[in-house]
Formats: C-alpha cells, sequence, structure tokens
C-alpha cells in the first residue's frame, strides 16, 4: 500500500462552492485524502460541516485559532498536501494571490506553500475579463500556477459568457491527473522551474488540401505534443501551442493557435517568435499538393486525377536556423522505423535544432494514437535511452531536462 496523495483544497467564496461537495466525494472515492481551507466568504455560500463530513478531516477557517494552530500550523498545514486547488477561484482570491497578501488562512498558506498550485477560477463574466484578473491571471500562470476552466455558460447573477466554473467530475478529473503525474518525481518538473521563459510548441498533424473537401496528412494524435506544451505550462512557462487538427481539447492554462497546413502552421510559430524554447512535435506533412483544386474534384470526370506535390516548409529547420529568433534551445522529434539512434542523430545535424527525441514507430510499436512512447534523447553529448513510460511521463520528463539545461 503507498501512501494516499493529498489535496488541500481552498475553497473561496462563490456560488459554484456547491460543486466542490462532489469533488472532494469523488476525489476521496478515488482514495485521495482531501482537507479543506475555506475563507469566511466560501462560508456564505456551503457550511464547513458539509464540507467536514466529506472531506472526513477537520476544516481549516481561522488564521487566529488556537486549537487550529496547536493542531498543524499553517505553515505545516500549506506543505502538508501534494497539490494545492482553489476552487471556486474567485476574482478576490486570484487577486490577493498575485499581490501576495495574506490576510486570512486561505491567502497565507497559498503564500507560504511550497508546492504546486491548481485554481478553478469562477466570477463573473465581466469581472473575468476585466484587465485587473486577466493581468492577475497572467502573472500567476507565469509563476507555475495552473488553471481548470472557467467555462462559458449561464451564470447564477443572470449573465451569460466566460466564467463559470468547471463541473465537479471536470475537476476531480484534472485534480487526478494531477496527481498521477506528481506521483513520480522524477518526471515531475520542479515548480516555477521554467518561469518567466517563453515556449512554442507544435503538435498534430497538418492537412494539406487536394480540393476543398480532400486532404493528405500524416498519422498523429497531437497527444505527445500537448502533453508537452501542458507540461512546460505546469513547470511555469508561457507556451503558445501551435496545433494542427486532433481531436484533443485546447489545454487550459496556456494559448493555442489551431492551424490546418505546414504553411499556416510556420506563419503561426514565426508568431509566436521570439521564445526561448521550441518544442517541434507535429507531423507535419512534407508535401503539399502543387495547385490544389478550387472545386471538388468529380470522379465522374473519368480517369484518375495525378497529383503534382510541392515541399513544405521545414519548420523545425526554419526555427532551428541561426540569426535574429532563433529560441535558445530547439528541441525536435523523429519518429523512425529503422536505425532509430543514428538515424535521429543524423537528423539533429541536418536540422540544427539541439536536442532531437527519436521514437521508434515500426510495427507493433504503439506510438500513434496510443498513451505511450520509448525515446532516445539525441544531443550534442550523446544519446540517453529514457524507459517507455506514458507520453505525460515523456513531457514531464523533457519539462524536467528543459529545466536543467537553463539552470547551468
Ligand atoms: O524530417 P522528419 O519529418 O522526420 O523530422 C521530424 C521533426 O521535424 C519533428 O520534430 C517535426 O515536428 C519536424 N518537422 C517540421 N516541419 C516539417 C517536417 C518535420 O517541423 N515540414
Amino acid at each position: 500500500m503507498t501512501d494516499p496523495q493529498r489535496v488541500l483544497l481552498i475553497l473561496s467564496g462563490g456560488i459554484a462552492a456547491y460543486k466542490c461537495l462532489e469533488t472532494i466525494r469523488l476525489l476521496r472515492r478515488a482514495g485521495v485524502a482531501v482537507r479543506c481551507v475555506m475563507t469566511k466568504a466560501a462560508e456564505e455560500f456551503v457550511t464547513p460541516l458539509s464540507v467536514s463530513a466529506l472531506s472526513e478531516d477537520k476544516v481549516y477557517t481561522d488564521l487566529f485559532s488556537l486549537t487550529d494552530e496547536a493542531e498543524m500550523g499553517h505553515i505545516e498545514l500549506s506543505r502538508s498536501a501534494d497539490l494545492l486547488v482553489v476552487a471556486p477561484a474567485s476574482a478576490d482570491i486570484l487577486a490577493r494571490m498575485t499581490a501576495g497578501i495574506a490576510n486570512d488562512i486561505a491567502t497565507t498558506v497559498l503564500l507560504a506553500t511550497d508546492k504546486p498550485v491548481m485554481a478553478a477560477p469562477a466570477m463573473n463574466v465581466r469581472m473575468w475579463h476585466h484587465p485587473a484578473t486577466q493581468a492577475n491571471l497572467k502573472t500567476l500562470q507565469a509563476r507555475g500556477v495552473t488553471l481548470v476552466g472557467p467555462v462559458e455558460g449561464d451564470m447564477a447573477c443572470g449573465e451569460h459568457g466566460l466564467g463559470r466554473m468547471v463541473e465537479a467530475q471536470t475537476l476531480a478529473d484534472a485534480i487526478l491527473d494531477r496527481l498521477k503525474r506528481l506521483r513520480n518525481a522524477d518526471n515531475t518538473p520542479s515548480i516555477n522551474e521554467l518561469t518567466g521563459k517563453s515556449a512554442l510548441v507544435t503538435s498534430g498533424p497538418t492537412h494539406e488540401p487536394i480540393d476543398p473537401v480532400r486532404y493528405i496528412a500524416n498519422r498523429s494524435s497531437g497527444r505527445q505534443g500537448h502533453a508537452i506544451a501542458k507540461a512546460l505550462a505546469e513547470a511555469g512557462a508561457r507556451v503558445t501551442l501551435v496545433s494542427g487538427p486532433t481531436r484533443l481539447p485546447d489545454p487550459d492554462g496556456l494559448e493555442t493557435i489551431h492551424v490546418d497546413s505546414a504553411e499556416e502552421m510556420l506563419a503561426a510559430c514565426r508568431n509566436a517568435l521570439p521564445a526561448d524554447i521550441a518544442v517541434c512535435a507535429a507531423a507535419v506533412a512534407d508535401w503539399r499538393v502543387a495547385g490544389q483544386a478550387d472545386q471538388k474534384l468529380k470522379k465522374e470526370a473519368g480517369g484518375l486525377p495525378s497529383l503534382t506535390l510541392a515541399e513544405n516548409p521545414d519548420i523545425l529547420a526554419t526555427l532551428s536556423k541561426p540569426g535574429i529568433g532563433r529560441p535558445a534551445l530547439v528541441v525536435g522529434f523523429a519518429a523512425e522505423t529503422e536505425n532509430v539512434v543514428d538515424n535521429a542523430a543524423a537528423k539533429r545535424l541536418r536540422k540544427g535544432c539541439d536536442w532531437i527525441l527519436a521514437n521508434d514507430v515500426s510495427v507493433g510499436t504503439d506510438t500513434f494514437g496510443g498513451d505511450r512512447n520509448r525515446i532516445h534523447a539525441v544531443s550534442e553529448h550523446g544519446v540517453e535511452d529514457w524507459p517507455e513510460m506514458s507520453k505525460e511521463d515523456v513531457a514531464a520528463k523533457l519539462a524536467r531536462r528543459i529545466g536543467a539545461y537553463f539552470r547551468q
């Protein structure tokens, strides 16, 4: 039996606090220990008694309670969890977190912690869009706070728009997902390791149109690239994810730019510069159709259409070119079916990037659309063979390596 993972859930004042009761229940059912802190405003929406009954633990509400301090000081409370979650995160608590104000138990714990912090914002649409809130969120994200939601919808105040807290299940899933990644310490970037750094990540396939309804493309689920974008954001980097068409939702807490073709992907990448880090995980189509048809090609026209292909720009090689705007660290991928390491080493030199993460995609491997990857990391210093692991763990390990690179 391993120790249960621990979450410190900080409830601030918002009608969405009722959803957290269900989240607590879901986390408890998943075997997670949940300890709760409530602000005074949160107590206006749900009672400490309900929160305590569901979390099966004491609820902390008072900074100056001698009984609380005798049991567990607020500093210890802030560090006794694997993850701190602020939900609902009101505009007020986000502002106090940004300013480093510690005027109640919730904000004191948040200021004293050395653990990762996740927040699920919940507020009126205008409060959400207010430049003060948006600036606060930017600062918090740069410090490594990750966001879940908010989502768009009807609000308790009668207005409609962005600002609703995510549903209880979504929040529980995001927390469980983060805990899963935190469990493997080697694959967990330390918090704030990449604070102040900006990163550009490409992900997914590109679609190269033949005519308005047909295209050619590479196989790619986008899972590895999206996981890398998420891991870099969790390490504190400001991340722009340039994604080709995938079925994946946009990750929270970073900017996602959607593109279709390789040419669009390159333009979006150029726009995202300057950046300190570039990770090209997209499976870019090497060719596009020259002179694509404006109208759907007709089968009835008889004969077989022939396609003339033109070479697509190589985004990784373009970003790797020395000159104004080259990110300090450029990382590429190499999906190989034979001589994996040799081909990857040659590719690193040809493209001019710093590191290549090579993976074997020969028959029988589970890379495309699968959960796992076996990586050989090639740099100027040689090759490092990583054991087979989930794509999320590959992403976290890469984020950690990138953190170490910038610490040197
Ligand atoms: O040449 P190959 O496609 O094997 O190279 C793979 C690496 O190059 C990946 O990092 C991929 O994202 C990148 N790439 C690119 N633009 C292209 C082709 C590949 O960025 N047109």
